[in-house]
Formats: C-alpha cells, structure tokens, sequence
C-alpha cells in the first residue's frame, strides 16, 4: 500500500514516516527533507529552495513536482509514504497525473490532527540529528546525551525554520494553502482522520490499523 501521510507542521509526519519504516520497510519521500539535503550540498535545486525554506513558506510547484516524480520512478514499485507533498491542489492534480502516467496508485491519505497550540510547543522544542535525521524533542523525546544523537553520534541541532516568527508563517501557510487538500481527498473518498495528539506509538497503532 502507498499512502500520504498529511498534516499541519509539527502534526508528527516525519516521526510516524520514521516508525513504518522501520517496522514495515516503507519508503519514505519526505518533501522537506529532499530540499534540506539539496540546500546542505548546494546543488542547484538547493539553490533555487533556500529562501522559501527558510521563511517556512512553500517552495514553488515546478520545483517540487519534478522531484516527487523523479524520487517516485527511482522507488521501482517499492511500497511508499509521501510526508509533506502534496501541500496544495495544484500538487495535488499533478501527483493524480504523474500516477495516471506511471500506473501507481497512492491508496490512502492519513491526515494527523493535532491542535494548533501543541503544535506550536512541539515545533519550538523540535531538535533534530544533523547527520541521520532522528528526531528529538527538548522534552517529551530528548536524547540520552544533550546534542549527541542516541542512533548514530552525530549533532543534535535545531531546524532553521523552528525559530518562532517562521513557525508562524509555515503554520498560517499550512492553514491558507494545504489543508484545503482534506476536502480534496475526503471527496475521492481516501481520507483518513487520526488524532495524532496522543502517545506516537498510539498513532503509529491507528495507522496500522487503517493500512490494513
Ligand atoms: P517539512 O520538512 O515538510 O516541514 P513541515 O511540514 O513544516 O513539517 P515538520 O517536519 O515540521 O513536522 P512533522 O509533521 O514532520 O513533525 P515531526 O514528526 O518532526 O517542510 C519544510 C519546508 O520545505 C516547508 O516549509 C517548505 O518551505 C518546503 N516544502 C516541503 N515540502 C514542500 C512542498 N510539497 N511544496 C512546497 N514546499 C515544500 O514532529 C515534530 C515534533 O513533535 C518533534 O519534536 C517530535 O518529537 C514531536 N512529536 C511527534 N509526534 C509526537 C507525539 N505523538 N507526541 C508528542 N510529541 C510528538
Ligand atoms: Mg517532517
Ligand atoms: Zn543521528
């Protein structure tokens, strides 16, 4: 099964993405992280990204769309979760015809719901591995070590775009351009609802349930 695992910054994407891979060999294609990396090795893409990142708004369309796309043939048929894409409609009706084209199907779209204020505490206290992407908390979830990743040694660190005036802008661009997509997808009949404002191995339990 291929799913989109939808919802607002701080919702817990990369956290439950993290878990089904290592439980279930999924293959994650993480939007955010591609053009992370893409702006650490400077490539051209990277480039072209930089500023719409770092101000927590959306990187534009034929930027995105083009990588998807690219990430989804080098999968050869590998089950898969989209985390953080689509993020908008017109990404939305380009995904439904790269799938036309290539005879893929996404099956499912898990929207994970959260409150606004919990996001808010999740993203500021949010820290992350700056080597293998493991992802911390300053309170709920805070490594053995402070700023030493228990998975791999590397820097712990905090994300550019997890400073507060910036939460604010990728959370009203959340709200303005994305969560339009859960009527999108309500109406095709693939939306899932979960409240992903409990225990992460308790929305990790409902997701299993729902990809059944
Ligand atoms: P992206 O990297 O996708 O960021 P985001 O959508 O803002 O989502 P986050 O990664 O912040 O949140 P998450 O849901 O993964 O939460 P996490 O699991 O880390 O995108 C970054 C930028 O790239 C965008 O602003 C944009 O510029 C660009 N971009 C990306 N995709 C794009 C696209 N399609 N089009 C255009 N531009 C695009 O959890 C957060 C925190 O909460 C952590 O500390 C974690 O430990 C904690 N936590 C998680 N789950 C729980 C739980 N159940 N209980 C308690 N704490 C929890
Ligand atoms: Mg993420
Ligand atoms: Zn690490």
């Amino acid at each position: 099964m291929n799913i989109i695992l939808f919802g607002a910054p701080g919702a817990g994407k990369g956290t439950q993405s993290a878990l089904l891979v290592g439980r279930k060999g999924y293959h994650q294609v993480s939007t955010g992280d591609l053009f992370r990396a893409a702006i650490q090795n400077q490539t051209e893409l990277g480039l072209k990204a930089k500023s719409f990142v770092d101000r927590g708004s959306l990187v534009p369309d034929e930027l995105v769309v083009g990588m998807v796309e690219e990430e989804l043939q080098s999968l050869g048929g590998k089950p898969f979760i989209l985390d953080g894409f689509p993020r908008n409609i017109p990404q939305a009706e380009a995904l439904e015809s790269a799938l036309r084209r290539t005879g893929i199907k996404v099956d499912k779209v898990f929207s994970l719901e959260v409150p606004f204020e919990i996001l808010k505490e999740r993203l500021v206290g949010r820290r992350v591995c700056s080597n293998c992407g493991q992802v911390y908390h300053v309170l709920s979830s805070p490594p053995k070590k402070e700023g030493v990743c228990d998975r791999c040694g590397g820097k712990v660190i905090q994300r550019k775009d997890d400073q507060e005036d910036v939460i604010e802008n990728r959370l009203t661009t959340y709200m303005n351009s994305t969560s339009p997509l859960k009527a999108y997808y309500k109406a095709k009949g693939r939306l899932v609802e979960i409240d992903g404002n409990r225990d992460a191995e308790k929305v990790l339990h409902e997701l299993e349930k729902g990809m059944v």
